[in-house]
């Protein structure tokens, strides 16, 4: 557990370090952060103003509704880890460029490759291309899909939800099904447990 750490915190002074084409017109790199060791990781897209600020993800207007969300299914952000597809602001938060989210890609991939999270939360269309690049937001949001070893549930970017009351109905809804998941995940992956015959398909 303790090399885990000492891994984590290489990576994030790495992360730090790494002076890639966004930095310049940032004020600095925003790691991921929360739980390591947490079954679930939550993927956004990049930094906005508060989090270049602050140095860390999800902590302006999208990470407060982020924060409602989880406390919606009774976890708080600490029970989690929280990411970004790219680790530094995009000027004017545009999006990322797909040269940009390349130059990134070997973060999000050791991040991933450290914690082996059970679930993969993809939150909104940025993350969902990263993983899953033929998928439409639209027609899959609500619903888990698995890639190999890799589980994830779709649901829209809270920024997409703050002013949309129906897109923030459908935000809420959509994370209460990430519990209920992750405890069929558990169940699959149980060696000692029988099969599920009544269990609803996830995939
Ligand atoms: N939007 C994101 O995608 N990530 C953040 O960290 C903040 C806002």
């Amino acid at each position: 557990m303790a090399d885990k750490q000492q891994e984590f915190v290489q990576l994030v002074g790495e992360i730090k370090a790494h002076h890639c084409s966004l930095r310049a017109g940032c004020l600095q790199a925003v790691p991921g952060d929360g739980n390591i060791d947490s079954p679930v990781v939550f993927i956004g897209e990049g930094p906005g103003k508060v989090e270049d600020e602050l140095g860390r993800p999800f902590v302006g207007p999208a990470g407060k509704l982020l924060e409602e969300a989880l406390s919606g299914i009774g976890w708080s952000r600490s029970d989690v880890y929280i990411t970004n597809v790219v680790k530094c602001r995009p000027p004017e938060n545009r999006d990322p460029l797909p040269a940009e989210v390349e130059e990134h890609k070997p973060f999000l991939e050791r991040e991933l490759a450290l914690i082996k999270p059970k679930l993969i939360v993809l939150l909104g269309r940025h993350a969902l291309h990263w993983f899953l690049p033929a998928e439409k937001i639209s027609q899959i949001r609500g619903t888990a899909k698995r890639r190999g070893e890799q589980v994830f549930f779709i649901t829209y970017h809270p920024a997409a939800a703050l002013y949309d009351p129906k897109l923030k109905t459908t935000l809420m809804s959509d994370f209460k099904k990430i519990p209920t998941l992750l405890v069929t995940l558990d169940q699959l992956s149980s060696p000692v447990s029988p099969p599920l015959p009544s269990q609803p398909s996830i995939f």
